[in-house]
């Protein structure tokens, strides 16, 4: 049987990692701030994560959701606390498109209503409804398309408004930063404004910070940069580094029922292990620091770079609009100088790098693309 073609692969398989450091199978070193699309959060191969897992998996690494999980409830403790939504509750499951998911039917259940507010270029993965709320109809199959979702433009409080005042709205879907669009931010005006519109109409905000959020951006979650609180956050990507996983965050206003949510594999011994040693290590390292302190190294570096048209976003979620006559760059720092970056069209380059990244590492990288572009 051969592998169903749906990605373009680059002719690399890495096969060993440490920290930011990765090897592939002829014995080549790259350096990864990729982070295997901002999933890396702790760095590949950590000690005490290895240990943890590794520990977990001789002990019990399975059982059904029909029993008590106490890796479940430590989880949610620490993660409420660290993130400041300790009174909201915890719903696991397994992916980024399945926390939307949950997350887009929890707020259908409570409202009673079925509508949802999308912006523009917004990226929520490719499940039914994370899909439909998708602004990429080339992603969306005849299945996946309904009247329930509606797209306004991104800081458009007015179009917001419009929307919602028609009403039989559920839900307001928002990346804390648009990511796979090529790293848009809302304003704090927006985010002010649009919580202030989701209480006059009774919708539920969902803040999607499964890339944006786990410290990524200098705070726990990037909406708190503005000041903001959600009714449900999704996470997932960051959350146990690479072991797949989702969280729903889920305000104490919304009531769960039996049976209104459920899986198989969610919250599984070994996805809560790894999620908490991924909590251990941003603590005891104070990663949510390094990100914005490196972020502010990148910003100072790149933004009035001769190949960079704009620098956007904050602390290690990045997206480097080249010049027209950059474009390639991507390419050359992966097989002239091994560097792995992400890429939002052939426009953008993305920095996702692990929150561990080293100023050294960092300098290194500048380094290389100066001289690329010189
Ligand atoms: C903002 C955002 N939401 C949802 C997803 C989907 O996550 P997953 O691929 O784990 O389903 C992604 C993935 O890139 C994402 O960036």
């Amino acid at each position: 049987m051969n592998l169903f073609d749906v990605y373009p692969l680059w002719d690399i398989e890495p096969v060993r990692g440490q920290d930011t450091t990765l090897w592939d199978k002829n014995g080549e070193v790259y350096t990864d701030l990729y982070g295997g699309h901002a999933v890396i959060s702790v760095g590949h191969c950590h000690p005490h994560y290895v240990k943890k897992i590794s520990e977990q998996v001789g002990k019990l690494g399975f059982y059904s959701n029909a029993v008590q999980n106490g890796l479940q409830k430590e989880l949610a403790a620490r993660l409420g606390k660290i993130s400041g939504y300790d009174d909201y509750a915890l719903f696991l499951c397994n992916s980024g498109a399945e926390a939307n998911e949950n997350a887009l039917k929890v707020a259908s259940f409570h409202t009673g209503k079925a509508k949802v507010l999308a912006f523009r270029k917004a990226f929520h993965g490719r499940t039914s409804g994370a899909v439909a709320a998708t602004d990429n109809p080339k992603i969306q199959a005849p299945f996946n398309s309904t009247d329930n979702i509606v797209f306004a433009p991104l800081n458009d409080l007015e179009a917001v408004d419009a929307e919602l005042s028609r009403g039989s709205f559920a839900a307001v879907i928002i990346e804390g930063i648009q990511g796979v669009a090529g790293i848009y931010e809302p304003t704090t005006e927006f985010m002010l404004g649009l919580r202030a519109l989701c209480d006059k109409y009774g919708c539920v905000l969902i803040l999607d910070e499964i890339q944006s959020g786990y410290g990524r951006t200098g705070k726990f979650f990037a909406h708190q940069h503005h000041g903001v609180k959600a009714d449900i956050i999704t996470t997932a990507k960051g959350m146990a580094n690479g072991f797949p996983i989702g969280g729903v965050l889920i305000s104490p206003e919304i009531k769960p029922v039996y049976g209104m949510l459920g899986t198989t594999f969610g919250g599984n011994h070994l996805a809560c292990t790894a999620a908490l040693a991924v909590l251990d290590i941003i603590e005891k390292e104070n990663l949510v620091e390094n990100a914005a302190k490196i972020g502010e190294y990148f910003e100072s570096a790149f933004k009035d770079d001769k190949a960079v048209k704009e620098y956007r976003g904050k602390g290690l979620m990045i997206g480097l609009e080249l010049k027209d006559e950059y474009v390639g760059l991507r390419n050359k720092l992966l097989f002239e100088k091994h560097f792995f970056t992400g890429a939002a069209g052939a426009q953008v380059i993305r920095l996702l790098p692990s929150l561990t990244v080293s100023q050294e590492t960092a300098e290194t990288f500048v380094a290389a693309w100066k001289e690329l572009t010189k």
